[in-house]
C-alpha cells in the first residue's frame, strides 16, 4: 500500500477515467487511487469496478446519487483516513489536472502544509478556455481570495494535496459546502488551523471529452463563500467598523448643524466663520470619541485596561485618516479633475481602509 491516495470524484466520466488511471500507472506515480462515483448514468462506476479487480491499488467508492463535488471528496477522504493514508490528493477525472505535476505536488505536501496545483502563480497557465469562462473563473477566484483572505494565488483550485494531519484536525462533517465552494472552504480551514498553503504551477487544460458540471453552481457557491466570509473575524470587524463610521459621520454632521444654529445666540460677538470652526471642532471631537467607544465595545470587544492609551492611539489614527481623506480628495478632484462625488467616494474608502488597518494592527492589536 502506498502512503498517498489520489481521490478522484466522477460523474459521467466514462471516456476519461480509465485513461487517467492508466496515465498515473505509466508515470509510475507512487500513489493509490480512489474513485468516488455518484452512480454515473454513463456507467463510469462499472468500468472502475472492473479495473479495480485487476489493479490492487485502484479502489472505488459508490454513492447512491449525484450529491456534489464536496460531498464526494468528504466521503473519499474519510475512507482514506480510515485506511491510514498520509497524504490525500484531490484531482479531476478529466485531465485538466496534469499527471506530470503529481510528484511535485506530493513533495510539496507535508504534515504542516497543504499543496496546491496552481493556475495563477508564475509558470501556471490555462489552456482551452473561452474568454468568458476565463473571466468567470478569474473573477470568482479574486472575490473568494479577497473575502476569505486566502493566502494563495489560486483559491478555487481543485488539484491539491492534503496531509492526513489536517484532515483529522478538522471535522469533515462540519464542512458547509456540498459543491464547488468546497475548494476554498478547505483552504480557509487549513489557514485557520495553522497549516501553510504552498503552490506549484500547473497548466490547466480544458477537458477534451465529457462536460463540466460547474454550470448553475456559481450562485450556490458564491452564497457559501459570502457566508463563510461573514464568519471570519476580520471581515466581521470591518463591517462593524464601517457601520460605526457611518453612524458617527451622521453624529458629526448632526452636531455641527445643531451648533451652527445654537452658537450664534450664545456667542453674539463672534462672526459666522469662527462659529463654524468651533462647531466643527466640537462635532469632530464628539464623533471621534463616540467612534472610539463604539469600536472598543462593539467592533473589537476590547476589555483591556489602559483606555487612555488606546484612545490616544485611536485619535492619532483618526488624524492620519483625516489627512488621507483630504489629500485623496484633493488629488482626485483638483489633480485628476474627476467629479466631487468620485473624490468623496475614493477618499472615504482610502481613509476607512487606513483607519481600519491601523486600528486593527495597532490600537486594538491582537483582538
Ligand atoms: N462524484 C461526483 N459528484 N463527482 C463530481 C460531481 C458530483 O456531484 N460534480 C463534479 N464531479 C467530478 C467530475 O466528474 C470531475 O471529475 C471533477 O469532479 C471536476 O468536475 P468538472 O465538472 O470537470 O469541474 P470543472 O472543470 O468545471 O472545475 C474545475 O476547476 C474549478 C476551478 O476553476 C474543478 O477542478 C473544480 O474543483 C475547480 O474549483
Ligand atoms: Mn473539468
Amino acid at each position: 500500500m502506498n502512503q498517498t491516495l489520489i481521490v478522484i470524484p466522477t460523474y459521467n466520466e466514462k471516456d476519461n477515467i480509465l485513461r487517467l488511471i492508466s496515465a498515473i500507472e505509466q508515470k509510475k506515480i507512487a500513489a493509490d487511487v480512489l474513485v468516488v462515483d455518484d452512480n454515473s448514468p454513463d456507467g463510469t462506476g462499472k468500468l472502475v469496478d472492473e479495473l479495480s479487480k485487476k489493479r490492487s491499488w485502484v479502489y472505488i467508492l459508490h454513492r447512491k446519487e449525484k450529491a456534489g463535488l464536496g460531498k464526494a471528496y468528504i466521503a473519499g477522504f474519510k475512507w482514506g483516513l480510515e485506511k491510514k493514508y498520509k497524504k490525500l490528493i484531490s484531482m479531476d477525472a478529466d485531465f485538466s489536472h496534469p499527471v506530470d505535476v503529481l510528484p511535485a505536488l506530493i513533495d510539496l505536501c507535508n504534515t504542516k502544509t497543504v499543496a496546491i496545483g496552481s493556475r495563477y502563480v508564475k509558470g501556471g497557465k490555462i489552456v482551452g478556455w473561452q474568454l468568458n469562462r476565463y473571466f468567470n473563473s478569474w473573477g470568482a477566484n479574486f472575490v473568494t481570495r479577497t473575502l476569505l483572505m486566502i493566502k494563495a494565488k489560486d483559491a478555487t483550485a481543485g488539484f491539491k494535496c492534503y496531509p492526513a494531519e489536517f484532515l483529522k484536525v478538522i471535522n469533515l462533517d462540519n464542512i458547509q459546502s456540498s459543491g464547488y465552494a468546497f475548494q476554498p472552504e478547505m483552504l480557509l480551514l487549513a489557514q485557520n488551523n495553522g497549516f501553510k498553503l504552498r503552490e506549484t504551477p500547473i497548466t490547466f487544460v480544458d477537458r477534451q471529452v465529457g462536460s463540466s458540471k460547474i454550470q448553475g453552481e456559481l450562485v450556490k457557491s458564491a452564497r457559501i463563500v459570502f457566508g463563510l466570509a461573514l464568519r471570519q473575524k476580520t471581515l466581521r470587524q470591518f463591517v462593524k467598523f464601517g457601520i460605526v463610521g457611518a453612524i458617527n459621520s451622521l453624529v458629526d454632521w448632526g452636531i455641527f448643524y445643531l451648533l451652527k444654529i445654537v452658537l450664534p445666540g450664545v456667542f453674539t460677538s463672534l462672526n459666522l466663520q469662527t462659529i463654524k470652526q468651533i462647531a466643527k471642532a466640537i462635532s469632530f471631537t464628539v464623533s471621534a470619541i463616540s467612534s472610539y467607544i463604539m469600536n472598543r465595545k462593539w467592533t473589537f470587544r476590547s476589555t483591556r485596561s489602559g483606555v487612555g492609551r488606546e484612545a490616544v492611539k485611536f485619535l492619532v489614527v483618526a488624524t492620519g485618516g483625516f489627512l488621507i481623506n483630504n489629500v485623496t480628495f484633493y488629488l482626485v478632484t483638483a489633480r485628476a479633475g474627476w467629479r466631487d462625488i468620485f473624490g468623496l467616494i475614493i477618499a472615504t474608502a482610502a481613509a476607512t481602509f487606513w483607519n481600519f488597518i491601523l486600528n486593527k494592527k495597532w490600537t486594538f492589536k491582537g483582538l
